[in-house]
């Protein structure tokens, strides 16, 4: 089955002279697996694809598909949750509880997806995946930028979703650190199997990823996958002539 199919989706922002086609005529397919980047420009419309692929909000037009549940057309409390359940998210601003410990703040999510097994214990395997073993009793604020982000990683993964969305999830962070935390998610894609979708500006997401999907005035404008999983840095592109209906 195919993790997400995004079907000739158009989302249209506003009425009459004020309106904004933010995608038009998106059509999509995620495997299971994959680790994917959205590029293009500011206004692209990067950040309202994955809103529509992470159901937090539905297309004007056109269907969007998870594990093969049209989602397009559900109500609020029922994108909420197939949201808590089945999907990940990491925000370039992290977003996590100020007054929890970072071993709550996994446990949360946990909750959230009314995980009936033992949540303490499987939030702090986690937090221990990404490398916060001795510092899980500690707050988000007694925690560097990267250290957070890890928090935010965990967080998105604990549940096991079936796709992790991550909106700019470098920006925020500096070179190496950023760097670092790719590397964990890279980690976690391969041990776990999950999807992961990014949106980034960020040269150094697009080195890591092994397909490349670039928007234009919310259109696809190029969808490249490389041959073989990449190691940093390296480049070599080929394009994938079946992924540009819209191109
Ligand atoms: N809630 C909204 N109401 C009206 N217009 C919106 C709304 N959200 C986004 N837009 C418009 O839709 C277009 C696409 O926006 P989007 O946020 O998806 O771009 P983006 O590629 O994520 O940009 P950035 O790189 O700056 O994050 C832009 O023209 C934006 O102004
Ligand atoms: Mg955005």
């Amino acid at each position: 089955m195919k993790i997400c199919e995004v079907e000739s989706v158009c989302k249209i922002y506003g009425r009459g002279a004020a309106e904004v086609r933010a995608l038009d005529d998106v059509s999509l397919v995620f495997e299971p697996g994959e680790f994917t980047v959205i590029s293009g420009p500011s206004g692209s419309g990067k950040t309202t694809l994955l809103n529509m692929v992470g159901c937090l909000d539905t297309p004007t037009s056109g269907r969007v598909v998870l594990e093969g549940k049209d989602v397009s057309t559900l109500g609020e409390r029922a994108l909420a949750h197939v949201r808590a359940k089945r999907i990940g998210f990491i925000f370039q601003s992290f977003n996590l509880v100020p007054v929890l410990s970072a071993l709550e703040n996994v446990e949360t999510a946990l909750h959230l997806a009314r995980f009936s097994g033992n949540r303490r214990k499987t939030a702090a395997e986690m937090l221990d995946a990404v490398g916060l073993r001795d510092q899980m009793r500690r707050r988000p604020t007694q925690l560097s930028g990267g250290q957070q982000q890890r928090i935010a990683v965990a967080r998105a993964l604990v549940k096991h979703p079936g796709l992790v969305i991550a909106d700019e999830p470098t920006a925020n962070l500096d070179s190496k650190t950023g760097t670092q935390i790719l590397d964990v998610m890279r980690q976690m894609n391969e041990s776990f199997g999950v999807t992961f979708l990014f949106s980034t500006h960020d040269p150094r997401v697009m080195e890591r990823a092994r397909r490349i999907v670039s928007l234009h005035d919310g259109r696809i404008a190029e969808d490249r996958t490389r041959e073989k999983p990449s190691a940093a840095g390296e480049v070599a592109l080929t394009s994938d002539a079946s992924n540009e209906s819209n191109a």
